[in-house]
């Protein structure tokens, strides 16, 4: 895909489709106005019927009039314009890319004018703009061998209109910024994507791996062997009813001080939870592909923020096993020794995600982090509590927890803070090992993390439980079914 921005007049420019945004009611701007004139009263007329009023994510599609250069013109809602943010524009902007792209308009320059939202600059605004072009046009179909041309075509040309060559150059870097952003989201999303037959553990290792060597970043991965004597007792637990073999995957990208310590990011990487001998119900059972999308969001994140020289340290950090029922596999009532030396009572093999993240944040210590985040498809609860709609996110640390909420809001991955009062520690005390490993069904979500909280005293540290925004059911806006790769912009945003 190829996207240009250059200083143009929208009406003048030659283009299989003119994308203009359109807040609610507002038709009588003096762009639309030209715009009407030059359709020959088309667009009055559409509006008078009804047919169009710029409400959020409605469209409009018209064909070349009399004097308009483009053969087509795409309106599309922002709705009210009091309130409306940056997510409006990424929302309306996939919006566009999706229509055109289900009709097979593969070519399409944009009226940035248009897309003005309050508090915005030229960078911003290009940013979010092509983000949900981008983002709204990912699609995964890399299986779909037969009848490959009757799928939706990725866009082929994109031209972002700026009213002057000032705003062309500001509109360029936040471009930029969208290409990298994006770039690290669809890996994530196509590392979930991926049926949990290709990714075993050794998939994500050698993802990482080849994403090293592209993006310059450091990388050791840990076998089963190296796992075993270092002594992931809670990782190799979970690993053992598996043939597929465990990984303990690092990533290292340095793009701040030599001396200054590392933000540590990291991810749940199961690559299949069947629940274990604990199995889970058949029913949807194939969604759990997606336990992995902790490990994805760190991978794409890596990837984005070294494409973005990040001025930071920061360290990745993936436990990769699969959580499978067999001969081989830990029973209920088994007690581990975790790598922290504390022993943990596995009441449950469904609730392995704590297991593995447990031992992982004991290793995180290693690298002396400034600040840890982990992310992962932790808990059902969690869709329980909040839906699809907000990660939830708990910590030890008021103003990390503040600071992600915030980078939540700005990027439209938003977040959601439950309690982690000590109390809740006290479901989770075991008659037989230092703790146990699930604390029964009032607050899942909650006592998770308190379970987390554990490894992860010595260290400032949040948990994102994204079990409710990692999947996306349906596909809405500029979040297409399937993995959300949700966490990227929300971490590119936090380290921002
Ligand atoms: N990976 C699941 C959580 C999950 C469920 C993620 C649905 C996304 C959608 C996790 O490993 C799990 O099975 N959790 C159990 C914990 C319970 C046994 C304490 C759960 O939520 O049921
Ligand atoms: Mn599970
Ligand atoms: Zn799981």
């Amino acid at each position: 895909m190829d996207i240009k921005v250059k200083k143009a007049d929208p009406l003048k420019q030659k283009t299989p489709c003119l994308v203009l945004a359109v807040y609610e009611g507002k038709l009588a701007t003096s762009l639309l106005k030209d715009l009407d004139r030059a359709l020959g009263g088309a667009l009055g007329r559409a509006g008078r019927a009804g047919e169009f009023a710029g409400k959020h994510r409605q469209t409009l599609m018209l064909h070349g009039g009399p004097a308009l250069a483009a053969e087509r013109v795409l309106l599309v809602g922002l709705g009210k314009e009091k309130g409306s943010g940056f997510e409006h524009l990424r929302q309306a902007a996939g919006t566009a890319g999706t229509f055109l792209q289900e009709r097979k308009i593969t070519g399409l320059s944009v009226g940035l004018e248009s897309f003005a939202v309050r508090g915005d600059s030229p960078e911003r605004r290009a940013q979010a703009v092509t983000e949900g072009l981008l983002l709204g046009t990912y699609r995964f179909d890399r299986y779909r061998k037969e009848k490959a041309e009757e799928l939706p075509p990725s866009l082929k040309q994109i031209n972002l209109l700026t009213g002057d060559q000032a705003q062309a150059r500001e509109s360029r870097k936040g471009v930029e910024n969208a290409q990298a952003i994006c770039r690290g989201v669809a890996l994530a999303r196509d590392l979930v994507n991926e049926p949990g037959n290709v990714k075993a553990p050794e998939y994500l290792a050698q993802c990482a791996r080849d994403l090293a060597r592209e993006a310059g970043l450091g990388c050791t991965v840990l076998g089963p062997r190296e796992v075993e004597e270092e002594g992931f007792g809670a990782m190799l637990g979970v690993a053992q009813g598996s043939v597929r073999e465990p990984r303990l995957i690092v990533l290292e990208y340095r793009g701040g001080n030599g001396d200054a310590s590392p933000i540590a990011l990291v991810g749940k990487g199961v690559t299949f939870d069947a629940g274990g001998i604990s199995l889970k119900p058949a029913e949807k059972m194939d969604e759990m592909k997606m336990d992995m999308a902790g490990a994805a969001a760190v991978l794409g994140t890596l990837l984005a923020a070294s494409l973005l020289k990040l001025p930071v340290n920061l360290v990745g950090i993936v436990p990769a096993v699969e959580n499978m029922p067999s001969g081989s596999a830990i029973r209920p009532g088994d007690i581990l020794t975790s790598l922290s030396g504390r022993t943990i009572e596995v009441l449950n093999t469904d609730a392995e995600g704590r297991l593995i993240l447990a031992d992982a944040l004991t290793y995180a210590k290693r690298f002396n982090p400034r600040v840890v985040i982990d992310l992962a498809t932790l808990t059902g609860a969690c869709i329980i509590a909040l839906g699809h709609h907000a990660t939830a996110v708990l910590g030890n640390h008021k103003g990390l927890v503040r600071q992600l909420v915030r980078a939540g809001g700005e990027c439209g991955e938003r977040l959601w803070e439950l309690p982690l009062w000590d109390d809740y520690a006290a479901q989770l005390k075991s008659e037989v090992a230092d703790v146990k490993n699930i604390g029964g069904r009032p607050a899942g979500t909650i006592t998770a993390a308190a379970f987390l909280q554990k490894f992860a005293s010595d260290f400032t540290w949040a948990h994102l439980d994204i079990a409710g925004t990692a999947w996306e059911e349906k596909g809405r806006a500029y979040i297409p079914r399937g993995g959300t790769g949700v966490g990227v912009r929300l971490l590119l945003e936090y380290l921002k």
